[in-house]
């Protein structure tokens, strides 16, 4: 990781944290709800979606809070996702962020529940935001459930799924990525464009910047799935091999999903050569993505 990266990290984590925890401590609902809810949100990750938002307000000189309240929604719904996909239902995983699964700790009922809570919240805490013109606010909604629903990721989950009992081709598979990662990393980079009145021809090329941000982060998830170990991934290694899901790897073995990897991020490091701005800190999130190893 560069040391503007670094620093970046250092600088904003703490307040995109702090938002994210007191805009559920505050709610009122069954404290064993709010409980599970802060569980999976306390639990870490890397932040990467609210990250990105702050960046791309970053890059225009916005400082304004509504960065960080966007950024508090879509990790909410990205830990919602996660606690979902981990269920016995789904990817059945009993470890995400270091720990044992919402699941494992709090039963199936309530992780589903909390999930539940997390998505719907996400949506409110955008509606209620003050200091973005009504108009502005509307299009982040819409774009968010997009982004999240079934023409986003909740699609990309069920055609994942879909995967295990029967090998996808490439272009379904890019489909999936594209849908079950990308839409909400895509909203993650487009929403910073829309609250930092972007011009057209810069929101085009943040997102497309996006587009291969999303692709590039799941064949690294898929490639990480095989290289790295549970202890560095804070998730089960090797559970796309024993679900037999389909993987980039898996059809293109390791080499050919690392050439997949290093494709999309020239072709994200392009896109934002079309930007008429200090655009080095999106260049070094690319390359964080594509050499990370958690
Ligand atoms: C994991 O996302 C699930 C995918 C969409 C690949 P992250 O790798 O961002 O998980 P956390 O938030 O850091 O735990
Ligand atoms: C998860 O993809 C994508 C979403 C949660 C939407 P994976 O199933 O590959 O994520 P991990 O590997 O469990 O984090
Ligand atoms: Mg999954
Ligand atoms: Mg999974
Ligand atoms: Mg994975």
């Amino acid at each position: 990781m560069t040391n503007q990266l670094k620093q970046f990290i250092d600088d904003h984590l703490p307040k995109i944290e702090a938002e994210l925890y007191n805009l559920v401590e505050r709610i009122k609902a069954p404290e064993s709800l709010k409980e599970s809810m802060l569980y999976s949100l306390k639990a870490g990750g890397k932040r990467i979606r609210p990250l990105f938002v702050v960046a791309v307000c970053d890059l225009f000189h916005n400082k304004q809070q509504e960065a960080f309240t966007v950024g508090a929604a879509v990790e909410m719904i990205h830990t919602y996702s996660l606690i979902h996909d981990d269920l016995p239902s789904m990817d059945n995983d009993d470890m995400r962020r270091g720990k044992p699964t919402n699941h494992v700790v709090f039963g199936e009922a309530l992780a589903t529940l909390a999930g539940d809570a997390l998505n719907t919240l996400s949506f409110g805490i955008l509606a209620r935001m003050e200091n973005v013109e009504p108009t502005k606010l509307v299009e982040l909604i819409n774009l968010l459930s997009i982004a999240s629903g079934a023409e986003g990721m909740v699609g990309g989950q069920v055609l994942d799924i879909d995967g295990e009992s029967r090998r996808l081709d490439l272009p379904e598979l890019e489909h999936v990525h594209i849908n079950k990662t990308g839409a909400i990393l895509r909203f993650s980079i487009e929403s910073g464009a829309v609250l930092s009145n972007a011009t057209k021809e810069e929101r085009d090329a943040l997102v497309e910047y996006a587009h291969h941000i999303g692709l590039a982060f799941q064949i690294q998830d898929d490639i990480l799935d095989i290289v790295g170990t549970t202890e560095e991934l804070g998730k089960t290694a090797g559970k796309d091999l024993e679900s037999q899901k389909s993987t980039y790897p898996a059809l293109l073995t390791l080499e050919g999903a690392k050439m997949k990897l290093e494709e999309h991020y020239n072709l994200a490091i392009t896109a934002l050569a079309k930007i008429e701005k200090n655009t080095s800190l999106l260049e070094d999130f690319a390359s964080y993505i594509v050499k990370r190893n958690n």
